[in-house]
């Protein structure tokens, strides 16, 4: 299993650290428009290879990421928390769309994994300059904000997060949104906790969507979480789980990249789901395209 990354700034580094860790690879490439910070990186990780499972760990160009199985994409430019992931769009747009090309013209039987902001329209604008089948074009999405949200609930209600199914749906971004009315710990509903608080719910459901910025304020960018989310949507890919997890993939239905729960597999997000959800919920996910299409229409211009 060769996992190449292209970006091997503070997110990507981090993801290829996790995925070392995780044995998730057999080979890992590390590219950077920074050869040193590319080759520092895949130093950093191999000289940690005596307690790890074992990988081939190098850095190198796009042209050494040839028949990668998958290729994360971190990079472009990070925001700033006072920034909206969506002015990052006219940087990243020509980056993203110039990297896949040539990646995919490389690994034609690759994934293609986006992490790149703004995370809805970078993907979208790597299924269409990719060519590959839409499912196999995943953006991390919600996956990391799905995350955020399951973690919170478990601190509030004392419970394990990995208990909690509980999503966020839509734009990775501003307009992104959390249920609140589908949340089951184990398969039972989150209300039949002794705990159970309504208002909290609501609180944190207000509070995962500005979890980044806030991380941001206080030390520059987000890291481990980002990593996390990624690496668990590269692990159900390489090991085939089938396991459900909202990424951002282009929808026919819909004409735009977002997240919805997909199945994901080693052929990429198999099938994207819908879930029940209340008007209230199925109104702010119209929006939530919406914003996303607005800013596709713009970028077209
Ligand atoms: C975040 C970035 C990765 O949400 O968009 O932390």
């Amino acid at each position: 299993m060769k996992i190449s990354f292209i970006g091997s700034g503070k997110v990507g580094a981090a993801i290829a650290y996790s995925v070392a860790l995780k044995g998730l690879a057999t080979e890992i490439v590390l590219t950077d428009h920074s050869s040193d910070k590319a080759h520092g990186e895949a130093l950093d990780i191999l000289q940690g290879q005596a307690f790890c499972p074992q990988a081939k760990i190098t850095s190198g160009e796009i042209v050494d990421t040839a028949d990668s199985n998958i290729v994360v994409i971190t990079a472009g430019t990070p925001r700033r928390a006072d920034e909206p992931r969506i002015e990052l769009l006219s940087r990243n747009a020509g980056i993203i769309m110039d990297i896949t090309k040539k990646v995919v013209a490389l690994s034609p039987d690759c994934i293609l994994f986006i992490v790149t902001n703004p995370l809805d329209i970078m993907t979208y604008l790597a299924y269409h300059a990719s060519g590959l089948a839409a499912g196999r074009v995943i953006g991390m999405g919600t996956a990391l904000d799905t995350a955020r949200y399951r973690s919170y609930l478990a601190k509030q209600f004392n419970v394990d997060a990995r208990d909690i199914d509980a999503y966020v749906l839509g734009e990775h971004g501003e307009t992104m949104v959390p249920l609140t009315s589908n949340i089951h710990v184990k398969g039972l509903p989150l209300s039949s906790l002794p705990s159970y608080d309504e208002e909290a719910v609501k609180q944190i459901a207000n509070d995962v969507c500005s979890a980044s910025g806030q991380v941001i304020a206080l030390k520059g960018g987000t890291v481990f979480a980002p990593a996390v989310a990624a690496c668990a949507v590269l692990e159900a890919i390489i090991n085939d789980t089938r396991q459900l997890l909202p990424v951002s993939v282009f929808s026919d239905k819909y004409k735009t990249a977002l997240s919805l729960p997909a199945i994901i597999g080693r052929q990429g997000a198999i099938q994207a789901l819908d879930i029940p959800m209340t008007p209230l919920e199925e109104a702010a996910l119209g929006k939530s395209i919406e914003n996303i299409k607005t800013y596709i229409t713009e970028l077209k211009n």
